[in-house]
């Protein structure tokens, strides 16, 4: 399996803020393939994979399904795509291995399920689905995840996620001596159904050469992922230590709610002036209006809602 090729995150000062905001509507699913600098030849490929994972989130929200079950659908496709930096095609740790971080919110009832440090399983967001289902601990880390993984009957994936692109660019970072991001980034999404509940889910492998055990932004609620019913939800992907320090999602959220619809240009205009820091970030308010924006070059995104579909990068 191929994939696209690792970019510094760190490598540029943020570009100008690229901002869109999409009209109300019904039900509506917003996703994104990760805020980075994906070559002029990929981004076809990258707008369509990301267009493809908003119709199968869309396909749950049409049958009147719950957003919780979109944004997991659509994760779902972009962690098979191995042009994704999450599930197949994800980068390496510093060993050598996988080490995936996934996170679902349902902003009905504030549940929300994660996984960190997470060896290779084919869908991270499944098992993060698992543990907020189950209703105990949110956020399930390193061996525990794994021994919970199994015990819940999903396969331990093995080799076979690692796609060739991975290792040249584990190398390649370990050569320059850098912990790199990755071209095609972490993956999101954000929904609102038509019974008015939002949802996000997050999924990623981090960045190349990370240290063993080092955590980012989207598993931890507000800094990568967030969803409330009553204040919007927001899906993130850039510098994780970043999105931490500065609670994006959460911010962004509450912003929403304060009646700012340009929250998420708000937020990663404060992410460049405050951090110097590069990602991009999605929002769906609690009357679903989808909104992103980034401070990178690219951030691939699709959007599906009632009689409209859009995608790009
Ligand atoms: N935003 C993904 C990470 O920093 O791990």
């Amino acid at each position: 399996m191929s994939s696209s090729s690792s970019i510094p995150v760190r490598a540029a000062l943020p570009e100008p803020i690229r901002f869109e905001r999409f009209p109300a509507s019904e039900h509506v699913v917003l996703v994104h393939g990760g805020a980075g600098a994906v070559p002029e030849a990929s981004r076809a490929a990258h707008a369509a994979g990301c267009l493809r994972a908003a119709h199968a989130g869309a396909e749950v929200l049409r049958a009147g399904g719950r957003a919780l079950d979109a944004v997991c659908a659509a994760v779902i496709v972009l962690e098979d795509d191995p042009l994704f930096n999450a599930g197949t095609g994800a980068c390496l740790d510093e060993s050598g291995a996988l080490s995936l971080d996934a996170a679902v919110m349902d902003g009905q009832r504030l549940d929300a399920g994660a996984v960190a440090c997470l060896p290779a399983f084919a869908n991270p967001v499944r098992i993060a689905l698992r543990v907020l289902e189950a209703g105990g601990p949110i956020l399930l880390s390193g061996e525990g995840a794994r021994v919970y993984a199994v015990a819940q009957g999903f396969a331990p994936a093995g080799d076979a996620m690692v796609t060739s692109a991975a290792r040249p660019n584990l190398a390649d970072a370990k050569t320059r001596g850098a912990t790199l991001g990755w071209a095609g980034g972490t993956v999101g999404a954000v929904a609102r159904d038509a019974r008015g509940h939002v949802a996000a889910a997050t999924s990623t492998g981090g960045k190349t050469n990370k240290k063993i055990g080092r955590v980012g932004d989207t598993p931890i609620l507000g800094a990568g992922t967030y969803a409330d019913d009553a204040l919007g939800a927001a899906s993130a992907t850039g510098d994780g230590e970043a999105f931490m320090r500065l609670l994006l999602s959460k911010s962004a959220v509450d912003a929403l709610a304060a009646g700012r619809a340009d929250a998420a240009r708000e937020v990663i205009a404060h992410l460049g002036a405050r951090l110097g820091a590069l990602g991009g970030i999605l929002l769906v308010s609690p009357r679903g209006e989808a909104s992103f924006a980034r401070n990178t070059e690219t951030m691939s995104y699709g959007v599906v809602g009632p009689g409209f579909e859009v995608c790009g990068t």
